[in-house]
């Protein structure tokens, strides 16, 4: 364990890091989080728990029981929502974060969270109430000794070793582009699109009803049998298995993505017809044994991301492309900085993964910046490199020599209150 040196004891900062997909969470200065869990928690009533009555007739309101982590939410249970507490990327849900941090602390970290100074990811469009509620909680519940709240595209530009850049960010519910000047957001340049992660998923549904294949996820099947390509699949359903639709529609998207991530191609220049016929197809096995070929289609699927006109849903509507969202970002920043901003353009975000995510994004710059731009693109080579960049940017930043007086301490909290987060985090 490494850290920091705060009043004068050697202690390990903690970096925690939400996401719409997943909360990532570990000590500063290791390479990688110590886990990952999802941002989706399972709810149930706890029946057992509370059946009392205020005086008589009206049974008190259940009490809930929580199912976190992998293990646990995704296991097929009766009544089980699953819900997230995040919405548009900022905590919604007070309740249900405070169970995952819980959660975290005992489970994932396994210490007390009064042992440890915290740096916490926020985005860049967080409010100032959500920042005071999160300061005060932090503070008030988890009695931490020290706090810090950082915007997370300044995290993933640190994790770059850049402190001027423009990140752009494809996660799971939006891209988005967010220049980053000397280590602080201009909040005028911020652009956000919903094409992302969660868009290519329903893309995919939507593929996977036009070719009439039955995308089953392995909790539905009790048994399967090995059949040729494009065959009808031979597997048996699970008995009595009664889940809700936030469950069932999870767990099918589930499917989908492993799908996304192994088999979808951007093209390299805009989708045309007669060059991905040419090129190689990816072979495929569902779940439940079906299997196939995917051609053309695992090009198509992903071309809305860069060219929404392709997309119905999109028509008349103002959403934006990928390359599109970056040079609306950087056309709304000083001009004297727009070279800077395209000089380090920084790709993250678990959506970039997709094949060819990068090279399309460069060939869309490079035709809509003037020549006398000079462009780089960005992008870490490791998948852990760019879904985690704002954890790997925190673990660094917090444990730097120079940022340990930048802590808001427990003591500046009891003396100014949570409006100090405002003054110490810009
Ligand atoms: N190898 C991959 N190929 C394609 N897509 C991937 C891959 N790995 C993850 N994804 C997708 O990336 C998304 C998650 O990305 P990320 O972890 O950056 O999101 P997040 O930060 O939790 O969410 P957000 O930024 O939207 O709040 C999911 O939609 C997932 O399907
Ligand atoms: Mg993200």
């Amino acid at each position: 364990m490494s850290g920091g040196v705060y009043g004068g004891d050697e202690v390990g900062a903690l970096v925690f890091d939400m996401g719409s997909y997943s909360f990532r969470a570990g000590y500063a200065g290791e390479d990688t989080p110590k886990a990952e869990i999802p941002t989706h928690v399972g709810v149930v009533d706890d029946i057992e728990m509370k059946m009392e009555t205020d005086g008589g007739d009206t049974p008190a309101p259940p009490d809930k029981k929580y199912l976190i982590d992998t293990v646990y939410m995704k296991h097929a249970r009766k009544d089980m929502e699953l819900v997230s507490f995040l919405k548009e990327g900022m905590v919604e849900n007070w309740d249900i974060f405070e169970k995952v941090m819980d959660y975290v602390y005992s489970r994932s970290i396994k210490s007390e969270s009064c042992l440890h100074p915290l740096l916490m990811s926020e985005p860049a469009w967080n409010t100032k109430n959500k920042r005071e509620k999160m300061t005060e909680i932090m503070f008030e519940k988890y009695n931490i000794p020290a706090f810090f709240l950082c915007k997370n595209s300044v995290l993933s530009a640190f994790a770059n070793g850049r402190s001027t850049a423009l990140i752009l960010d494809s996660g799971a519910t939006h891209t988005s582009a967010v220049p980053v000047y000397d280590g602080y957001v201009l909040t005028q340049g911020i652009v956000k699109s919903p094409l992302a992660g969660e868009f290519i998923i329903q893309e995919c549904r939507k593929m996977m009803e036009e070719l009439g294949v039955e995308v089953v996820p392995p909790y539905l099947i009790s048994s399967k049998e090995a059949v040729p390509d494009k065959q009808p699949p031979k597997w048996k359903k699970k008995e009595n298995v009664d889940v809700t639709k936030s469950f069932a529609n999870y767990m099918e998207k589930d499917v989908l993505q492993d799908f996304a991530a192994s088999i979808l191609q951007v093209c390299d220049s805009p989708y045309d017809p007669s060059v991905v016929d040419t090129m190689p197809s990816v072979h495929y096995e569902f779940p439940n044994g079906y299997n196939q070929d995917f051609s053309s289609d695992r090009f198509k699927v992903c071309e809305g991301l860069f060219d929404p006109s392709i997309v119905k849903e999109a028509q008349g509507n103002s959403m934006l492309g990928v390359g599109h969202v970056v040079t609306t970002s950087v056309g709304m920043c000083d001009i004297d900085i727009r070279p800077s901003l395209y000089g380090g353009v920084i790709v993250v975000g678990g959506n970039s993964l997709i094949n060819g995510f990068t090279d399309r994004l460069n060939r869309d710059l490079g035709n809509k910046t003037p020549p006398s731009m000079r462009l780089k693109v960005i992008a870490a080579a490791s998948s852990a490199e760019r879904r985690f960049s704002s954890w790997i940017g925190g673990s660094i930043l917090a444990s730097l020599g120079s940022f340990q007086q930048m802590w808001v301490s427990k003591q500046e909290y009891e003396e100014g209150g949570k409006g100090c987060v405002e003054r110490k985090c810009p």
